[in-house]
């Protein structure tokens, strides 16, 4: 047997772990803020909700899911990404009927069998959010400010770019696809296979193609935000007119089509130049249709997702000195009595809230406070025969070398003392 991965999955190991705690205690932080709640989900959906919900002729649904036949025969999907699951769980749970808006957050691993890269994963780690109730443009503003709140605390915002962009409605998206299918029908023969098959289908999905030769015909078709009707365009400027009041920086892209059909209106990415062409760190917009669809009542909404492997990345080259492991005290003992002290003593240290470990078996001094010194701890204590004999503690300040005893009955007390004062 190969002991192995999966190809394009990994492992976030104990070293990296601090990073990451970083990364997501800071979206949380300002999740809560802005009155947003976890929601923790299922990892398999049945495929119909996302095939439903993203679009079967997107690339995700036509290529990229796990899916497979559960042992009754129904067809299930680890899901590729949160947005449908989200919505799913809307309606099933009432949360409509509970409140006429909704603030839903969620991490967690993501699916898609897409070809491994730097930055892109088949098994990869989102934070996102979704905001379901209202339509009105402030509801899209606050989203995209808070996204942008939280690159701001994770301190990488120098590397990104905010781009935003309205893709229409129901009234205007329509006229438009007709627009396309003018613009390509004359190209067809230049258009890849599958864009040939899309004129017919899903035009709107030849202008994400990444074939080369589609890519170039598509730069010169008609752009949605030309064709927006008085509503959208209305809803798009007020967008606007509020992120600038909220003083985040943005950069109109009507290049924006986005992977998945179920957008309506304002869409965004927040991109970097710093990791190829997985370029896109963050993502989201507006679904006015997605939970209708599904079947629950007309719920227009907003939300976003971010990619952790790529927001780590970028947080990598911002603090490349990364995030130690904190630990306050190091126990080291010599002898029988000594190691059943130092046992209760971390138990109590660890009662009083202080971070510590110890040595577990009989090694010899030398060694214990090589790991001490590994370890990162900030005060080392030592216990032999001899500080057994006379209730003591020898404590060594790991940052001056100096060494002294215990003075106290209760040594855990005076330790947590001494940590307070450092
Ligand atoms: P998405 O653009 O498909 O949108 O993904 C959002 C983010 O997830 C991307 O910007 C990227 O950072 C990350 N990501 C996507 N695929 C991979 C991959 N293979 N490896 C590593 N990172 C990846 C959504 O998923 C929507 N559900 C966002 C949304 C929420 N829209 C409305 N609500």
């Amino acid at each position: 047997m190969e002991t192995r991965s999966i190809r394009g999955f990994h492992d976030v190991l104990p070293e990296d772990a601090k990073r990451w705690h970083r990364v997501e205690e800071t979206a949380k932080a300002v999740f809560e803020l802005h009155g947003f709640s976890e929601l923790r989900m299922p990892v398999l959906e049945f495929t119909e909700i996302f095939a439903r919900s993203l679009g079967t002729t997107t690339d995700i649904v036509e290529k990229e899911m796990y899916t497979f036949a559960d042992r009754d025969g129904s067809s299930l999907t680890l899901r590729p990404e949160g947005t449908a699951g989200v919505a799913r769980s809307y309606i099933e749970n009432s949360m409509w009927a509970k409140s006429p808006v909704t603030k839903i957050y969620y991490t967690g691993m993501m699916f898609r069998h897409e070809r491994p890269q730097k930055g892109r994963y088949r098994g990869f780690y989102q934070i996102g959010a979704e905001l379901l109730g209202p339509e009105e443009p402030a509801s899209d503003a606050e989203l995209i400010s808070m996204v942008w709140n939280i690159l701001e605390g994770t301190g990488i915002t120098k590397y990104l770019t905010l781009e935003i962009s309205s893709l229409g409605d129901g009234i205007c998206r329509p006229q438009y696809k007709e627009k396309l299918v003018a613009f390509f029908a004359p190209e067809r023969e230049r258009l890849c296979e599958d864009c040939q098959r899309r004129l017919e289908t899903n035009p709107l999905r030849i202008l994400d193609c990444k074939v080369k030769g589609c890519s170039e015909i598509a730069s010169r078709a008609p752009r949605m935000i030309d064709s927006l009707c008085a509503d959208c365009a209305s809803h798009f400027a007020e967008v606007r007119e509020a992120l600038d009041s909220a003083g985040v920086p943005y950069v109109v892209n009507p290049g924006i089509v986005r992977g998945l059909d179920y957008y309506t209106r304002t869409v965004f990415e927040i991109t970097t130049g710093e990791l190829g062409s997985q370029n896109a760190v963050a993502a989201g917009g507006r679904y006015d249709g997605l939970v209708e669809e599904l079947g629950g009542p007309r719920t227009p909404a907003v939300g976003f997702a971010m990619g952790m492997e790529r927001l780590i990345l970028l947080h990598q080259a911002a603090f490349p000195e990364g995030f130690g492991r904190e630990i306050s005290v190091f126990i080291a003992h010599m002898g029988e009595e000594a190691r059943k002290r130092a046992f209760r003593l971390a138990s109590e240290l660890r009662g009083l809230g202080i971070s510590t470990e110890m040595e577990y078996g009989g090694k010899s001094l030398k060694s214990q406070l090589k790991r001490a010194d590994k370890s990162g701890a900030r005060l080392t204590l030592i216990i032999g025969e001899d500080e057994i004999r006379r209730g003591v503690v020898k404590v060594r300040d790991m940052d001056t070398g100096k060494e002294d005893e215990t003075t106290e009955i209760n040594p855990g007390l005076e330790i947590a003392g001494r940590l307070g004062g450092k």
